[in-house]
């Protein structure tokens, strides 16, 4: 058996059953003109599909709410058109013998007028602010509430009723859910606003309004993050003790997997061990945890001048990830960049053909049109 074999074999996450540990990352591409998948990104998930990838997970596609979208040409999920569309693709992609769950998406105070779907409405979120104390947008009312929570359960069962797998919540990196998490966006002096458990309350509706419109047996993944786009230095938790409690509040209304979204996962989350976010997860909620975070590359995605440009990176070493995987501290690995380079990096992995692998160029996403 060699040593990467610990990746390749087939795993069963208590409601979801993959024949690897590999996950494609969710990455935003913005080549859906009309906000429809077209069949050229049904070629895109079908070529990771046959590139040997366990579990896709989409790009963000966003939730039927004339607020949710920041930026243009992404996919909506949802709207005839747009269903039939992500259909093609999920077609595509068990034909391939691949598993997928899409991404969804609410933007927030990210959102800038202008942008469509949704013309002049401006950002929608917590206290109308993308970064702390600065006002540039509408803060949310019960109804908007109301309707972004129906919108996220009504997407979710649009997933299951074109055959995904699973549905991911994407509540990190600073759009909407993480703006009620994190104190910074969140000033409300209402239910929704305060401490952690009350920040947290948002994202409670709508894994409870999710999980109650998909049932029991159907997937859920929750992704979280500590950074911010705004503020990579943001942290929600500081302790173990704090991030447990906040996870198993989550846990409890319905998730699943909780795919924790790192920078760089060989960093220690917490003093004192050595195990990231993921582990840390996994071992304060018994729930099954993906890692992500320049697994075979050399750097990390976000410039650090705070421009859009995703970072360039080298291919790199995946034996510190190897060994985690070997000591159980987590189940799932996702790969952004790494994919995008190479369609079939699990197979070429898997086969143990490093040197064959390409660096992720900047430019790439253009490229693949
Ligand atoms: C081009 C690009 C688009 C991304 N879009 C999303 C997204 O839509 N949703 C999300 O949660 N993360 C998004 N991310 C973050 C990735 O899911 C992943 O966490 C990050 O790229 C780190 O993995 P990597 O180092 O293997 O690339 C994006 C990253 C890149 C490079």
């Amino acid at each position: 058996m060699s040593r990467v074999d610990s990746l390749f074999q087939p795993v069963t996450l208590d409601k979801l059953t993959l024949k690897n540990r590999i996950v494609m990352a969710p990455m935003t591409r913005t080549y859906s003109p009309g906000n429809v998948p077209n069949d050229l990104n049904v070629a895109y998930y079908r070529r990771r599909a046959e590139g040997g990838v366990g579990l896709i997970i989409t790009e963000g596609t966003c939730v039927n709410h004339i607020a949710a979208s920041g930026y243009p040409n992404v996919p909506m999920f949802y709207g005839d058109e747009a269903l039939a569309g992500w259909k093609k693709v999920v077609d595509a992609v068990h034909a391939a013998g691949g598993k997928i769950a899409p991404q969804l998406w609410h933007v927030g105070a990210i959102r800038r007028p202008g942008v469509e779907p949704g013309g002049d409405t401006p950002g929608h979120s917590p206290s109308g602010m993308a970064r702390p104390g600065k006002v540039s947008g509408h803060a949310m009312t019960q109804q908007d509430i109301d309707d972004v929570v129906a919108a996220f359960a009504q997407a979710a069962a649009d997933a299951k009723s074109i055959g995904c797998d699973a549905v991911e919540l994407h509540g990190a990196h600073g759009y909407l859910i993480d703006q009620f998490f994190w104190e910074g966006t969140n000033q409300r002096d209402d239910a929704y606003g305060g401490d952690l458990a009350a920040r947290s309350r948002f994202a409670i509706e709508i894994i409870r309004a999710v999980r109650a419109a998909v049932g029991p047996d159907f997937p859920i993944i929750f992704r979280y993050s500590q950074w911010k786009q705004q503020d990579y230095a943001a942290r929600l938790c500081d302790t173990p003790e704090e991030l447990g409690v906040f996870l198993n509040r989550l846990s409890e209304a319905g998730v699943d997997i909780f795919h924790c979204s790192t920078r760089r996962f060989w960093e220690p989350e917490f003093e004192g061990s050595d195990l990231n976010l993921a582990g840390w997860t996994r071992k304060l909620t018994g729930k099954p945890a993906i890692t992500v975070g320049s697994v075979g590359l050399n750097a990390d995605f976000l410039p650090e001048d705070g421009t859009a440009n995703f970072k360039a990176a080298e291919p790199a070493s995946i034996d510190n990830l190897l060994e985690r995987v070997e000591r159980d501290e987590f189940d799932l690995v996702a790969v952004g960049r790494a994919l995008i380079a190479n369609p079939d990096w699990a197979n070429q992995v898997a086969a143990g053909n490093f040197d064959s692998l390409a660096a992720y160029e900047k430019d790439m996403l253009q490229k693949l049109a």
